[in-house]
């Protein structure tokens, strides 16, 4: 483990307002988001609409790093090029997801462990010389009538630290994603709760498992009220919660929070992030490495149909522009107009 290399990536990773572009989904995942606009699910599709996303114009300027899913990483994109060799020559870091998915957690109903630590070394060792300078890894932790389970908490927080652990050993910074889901009708401050206690007990794990935190990026869900919540909290609320809960658990050390958006809106997404932003006075970057509202409205564009590119391309470009600006609080709603 060379702790220079892991700090200077993930100072990278989180620096000049820059964020992550997540386009890791699963073929399952993809297939969801594909079938849902009409656009034929093959191999070359996904390696299209991936290169179109990561070719656009100006991306670099306001993303740092994108996440492959492990068909891309072996990807060629339009000019020939690996797509890790690609994004290298645009200045934006390749990382690769690791995780094997959230599959049911024994004997705790509803509840989800996230496997994929069997054999991670070798695979680490073969994605490291594909280029990979960064991973993923997501826990999945619902809320619901009596869970989250101390039990799921546990056992998916140890999982995160032992693939921080390894991805560290090979010098790959890991992006550590507890995500508490929105799904639900649970209040902001059920979300708080669980948010809380999902992250002290994974710094523990961290720290228990001699993960150096200079070397790691948190992927934290924002803390909201669930989507089936008839009281929908406010902004300043959600700004005001997450921070708080970043405050009580995130070590000094850890460089920067790279949010997900989980679901919520574009607008909300560029919104929640400027307002955290606007009130932390922690030393971390606070930035996005967001999916679905960063891809979302291009893949629309395009649906499919190549006569689009243009157009789509632009649509990302903003999108991570907006973003990029609210990574500094220099975001507003109205610029969405434009
Ligand atoms: O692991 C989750 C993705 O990388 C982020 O996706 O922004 O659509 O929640 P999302």
């Amino acid at each position: 483990m060379n702790i220079d290399v892991l700090k200077k990536i993930a100072k990278q990773m989180v620096d000049h307002s820059k964020g992550i572009l997540a386009i890791d989904e699963s073929h399952g995942t993809c297939k969801k988001r594909f079938d849902a606009l009409n656009i034929p699910v093959n191999e070359e599709n996904r390696r299209f609409y991936r290169d179109m996303l990561v070719s656009a114009e100006s991306l670099d300027q306001y993303i740092s790093g994108a996440i492959l899913f492990d068909e891309t990483i072996r990807q060629k994109t339009s000019d020939g090029s690996l797509f890790p060799q690609f994004l290298e020559s645009i200045g934006i870091l390749p990382g690769i997801k690791v995780d094997c998915g959230a599959k049911p957690f024994s004997c705790h109903r509803d509840e989800k462990i996230t496997e994929g630590l069997d054999n991670l070394s070798q695979r680490m060792e073969e994605y490291r010389k594909l280029g990979a300078k960064f991973a993923k890894w997501r826990a999945v932790i619902t809320i619901g009538d009596k869970i989250p389970s101390n039990a799921c908490m546990i056992a998916n927080s140890h999982a995160l630290a032992r693939y921080a652990s390894i991805c560290q050993e090979f010098d790959i910074v890991p992006i550590v994603e507890p995500e508490v889901l929105m799904d639900g009708k649970h209040d902001i401050k059920r979300c708080f709760e669980v948010t809380n206690q999902m992250q002290n007990i994974l710094f523990e794990s961290l720290d228990m498992l001699d993960v150096t935190f200079s070397g790691i990026v948190l992927k934290p869900n924002m803390v909201t009220a669930g989507s089936s919540c008839n009281d929908q909290a406010t902004p300043d609320e959600i700004a005001e919660l997450t921070v708080e809960c970043l405050k009580n658990n995130v070590p000094k050390e850890v460089p920067g929070i790279a949010f997900l958006s989980g679901g919520q809106s574009d607008q909300d997404a560029s919104n929640n992030l400027n307002n955290i932003n606007k009130i932390n006075t922690n030393p971390w970057k606070i930035t996005f490495s967001y999916g679905r509202a960063l891809q979302l409205e291009a893949m629309k564009k395009w649906s499919g149909n190549n006569k689009n590119v243009e157009d789509a391309q632009k649509i990302i470009s903003r999108r991570a522009y907006l973003n990029s600006l609210a990574a500094s609080g220099k975001y507003e709603i109205s610029m969405e107009k434009v």
